[in-house]
């Protein structure tokens, strides 16, 4: 089985992320080895490393363990709120740490709010892009249809089968070549 890894944007306590990750986790598990890479668990300082991560030059443990997690990783799906039309700081910060390590990679979003978290999608989008990892599309969970404020799920069966699709896209990404320059 290939590995997928979810990272959990939302740092927050009690955060509708958590639900949404298992909903995720729980509709991929039997096509894929899921592990969770949760923000508020990994809880990286603000970037501290001397050299920018285009360097290569890693010197923090905390470093080297978040970039053997992104490694060890065939796919990743972020899982992301909307705060003020963005994706969340910590995320942000967690993509400056690295650089090759996003290069390429397969990654798919799913975004939840008011509007589904579409601007945090764009903006996230934007951002993986800039890293040139493989963006290959998104979800958007809209509060009062998807789920509630309280994060209770109520996605639909169409719902379901966009996600599916959405990781199949992930999966086929993972058996194409590197595209060279
Ligand atoms: C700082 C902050 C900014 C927010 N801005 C938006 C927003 O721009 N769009 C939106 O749809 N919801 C916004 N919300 C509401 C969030 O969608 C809602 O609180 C959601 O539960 C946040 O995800 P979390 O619980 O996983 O942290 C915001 C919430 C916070 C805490």
């Amino acid at each position: 089985m290939k590995k997928l890894s979810i990272i959990v944007s939302s740092t927050r306590p009690q955060r509708v992320g958590a639900p949404v990750t298992a909903w995720v986790q729980q509709t991929l598990a039997s096509d894929w080895a899921v592990t969770i890479l949760d923000l508020a668990a990994i809880n990286l300082p603000f970037l501290d490393e001397p050299q920018p991560a285009g360097s290569g030059v890693y010197t923090q443990p905390h470093t080297l363990a978040w970039k053997a997690a992104v490694d060890d990783a065939d796919a990743i799906l972020v899982v992301t709120p909307e705060y003020n039309g963005f994706f969340p700081a910590p995320l942000k910060n967690a993509v400056d740490y690295l650089m090759a390590e996003w290069e390429e990679k397969p990654m798919a979003l799913v975004g939840y709010g008011c509007g589904g978290g579409r601007r945090a999608l764009a903006a996230l989008t934007q951002l993986l892009t800039n890293v040139k990892a493989r963006v290959v599309g998104s979800l958007e969970l809209v509060f009062g249809t998807d789920l509630t404020t309280s994060g209770e799920i109520a996605a639909n069966a169409e719902k379901v089968a966009e996600l599916r699709e959405l990781a199949r896209s992930l999966a086929d990404a993972t058996e194409r070549e590197p595209v060279s320059v």
